[in-house]
């Protein structure tokens, strides 16, 4: 018998970075820095991302394009490898992300792509730890304590056993 499947995602809205916890705030100011040294020549987009780990360790990273453009990649996903490349055995437990236009950050909380989603339930399997996100835009910031709020459904490691 077909079910319709009502699907509930919890996410927080906050309206100034002041709303928002110490270490998150910390968290954007990371990643404002790390948006303002993105390589961005061709989007003009520049995309900042910062990393907490549990060890207290905070990772930035930001968007790196190319002139053959599929080359370049997001700011979420360079912020996600480092952290993972330097400290293979340290869970990530939350990850700021912001983006700037014209110089300026923009109004609305910015939205990762579907691909670096994916990248980040990964992480967030691979250690079996939640990972809080905070998608910060000047006037409007959501807050979700795991990705899994950002991408139901999804595929990971655990659909690939028997
Ligand atoms: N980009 C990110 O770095 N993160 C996002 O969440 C959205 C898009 C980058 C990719 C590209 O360099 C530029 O922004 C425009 O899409």
């Amino acid at each position: 018998m077909m079910k319709k499947l009502d699907i509930i995602l919890k996410v927080f809205e906050y309206q100034s970075i002041n709303e928002l916890d110490e270490q998150d705030q910390v968290l954007v100011h990371q990643a404002i820095e790390a948006a303002s040294d993105a390589y961005a020549p061709y989007s003009n987009f520049h995309v900042g991302a910062a990393v907490l780990l549990d060890n207290g360790v905070i990772i930035k990273g930001n968007n790196q394009e190319n002139a053959a453009y599929p080359s370049g990649l997001c700011a979420e996903r360079v912020a996600l490898f480092a952290a993972n490349a330097q400290y293979p055995d340290v869970p990530v437990v939350a990850m700021a992300i912001v983006a700037m236009k014209d110089g300026q950050l923009t109004d609305t909380a910015v939205t990762p792509c579907g691909a670096c989603r994916q990248v980040m339930i990964e992480t967030e399997v691979r250690f079996e730890h939640p990972i809080k996100v905070i998608l910060y835009g000047k006037e409007n910031i959501l807050v979700v304590d795991s990705v899994r709020e950002l991408l139901p459904l999804s595929f990971t490691s655990t659909k690939l056993k028997p």
